[in-house]
């Protein structure tokens, strides 16, 4: 089927790299003749018909540019079969042969369904900061996120250092301590938490009483919002139960994690993927996340990377708590 107009959205939490997955879906349009639509604030903007088309001008100057120029937002009423059929007919008023999807796990699987009950074209783009999607390595705007943390606690640690503090630093990964593990480890962290280890309190405490040798008690420990302890306010009423002489401090990073511009990295990946997901929808593939795994272009389909979960690397975990030490 020839793929005469294109549509694209952003949906879910954003991430830095949107745009350059945005730019690059644009370009390949172009590049194949097909015309592309922005779908702005995701499905909710496909459901209540906020569409234009976009064209090279729509997306100069955004590459480096954090956030989403078509808005993002998480949409309920997508949920229901009633507001993925009205998104069907904005498709169908618009003539929209094929759709690109940038978002994560709800995206996808409002993808899914949108493909599956109107029998349309949809492909899909890893697209959240949590990097819980299976099907790619990295997903858009990880690396991006755990630069970011990398960068707040390396300043976390000067100050920590002159006052002798130890730093509760809570990351965000609602089910995922991706961003938890990675950015402890480039830290350094005395102490990583997150949802797919267990936390036993008496660990931690052993760990907190080995490293008070080094540095008088500072130190950081990271904790995933997810962490099956609680966020990093339940650590420290647990900590301060345990060592009251402990001069504590909390900092919950929030979202600067899911803005600025975003590495080069990850406006590769976005770039590549970009291109990748037109190419797909050209060559009649559908229902699919295109993402990349050991450096090559995998398409994995949506029943899938909704189904499976992509485990963290518990081996790093082990490593992390080895050097700690
Ligand atoms: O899924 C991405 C994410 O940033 C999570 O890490 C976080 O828990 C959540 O979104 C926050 O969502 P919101 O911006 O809607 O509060």
């Amino acid at each position: 089927m020839k793929m005469k107009r294109i549509g694209v959205l952003t949906s879910g939490g954003d991430t830095p790299g949107m745009n350059a997955a945005i730019r690059a879906v644009v370009k390949a349009g172009m590049h194949y003749g097909a015309e592309v639509y922005g779908i702005y604030k995701g499905y909710y903007g496909l459901i209540h018909d906020i569409i234009k088309p976009l064209d090279g001008n729509s997306v100069y100057n955004i590459i480096h540019r954090g956030g989403t120029i078509l808005k993002s937002a998480r949409c309920k009423e997508f949920k229901t079969a009633e507001g993925r059929e009205k998104a069907f007919e904005t498709l169908k008023k618009y003539d929209i042969d094929g759709l690109v999807v940038i978002g994560g796990d709800g995206t996808l699987t409002g993808a899914r369904l949108l493909g599956k009950e109107h029998d349309f074209p949809v492909i899909g783009l890893p697209g959240t900061i949590d990097n819980d999607l299976y099907g790619t390595d990295y997903t858009i705007g990880y690396d991006t996120a755990v630069n970011t943390v990398v960068a707040a606690v390396d300043k976390i640690r000067d100050t920590a250092h002159s006052h002798d503090r130890l730093f509760i630093v809570e990351v965000m990964g609602r089910d995922a301590g991706f961003i938890a593990l990675r950015s402890g480890i480039a830290t350094g962290a005395e102490k990583i938490l997150i949802p797919e280890a267990k936390t036993f309190i008496e660990d931690l405490y052993e760990s907190l009483e080995k490293g008070k040798s080094h540095d008088e008690g500072a130190g950081i420990i990271i904790v995933a919002e997810g962490d099956d302890f609680g966020g990093a306010l339940e650590v420290e009423k647990k900590i301060r139960e345990k060592f009251p002489d402990y001069d504590i401090r909390v900092s919950i990073l929030g979202h600067i994690q899911r803005g600025g511009a975003p590495t080069a990295y990850d406006r590769v990946l976005a770039s590549g993927l970009g291109y990748q997901a037109v190419k797909a929808l050209i060559d009649g593939k559908r229902g699919m996340m295109v993402g990349s795994i050991n450096r090559k272009i995998e398409f994995t389909p949506f029943e899938q990377t909704i189904k499976y979960n992509r485990p963290v690397n518990v081996e790093l975990h082990t490593i992390a708590e080895i050097l700690a030490l």
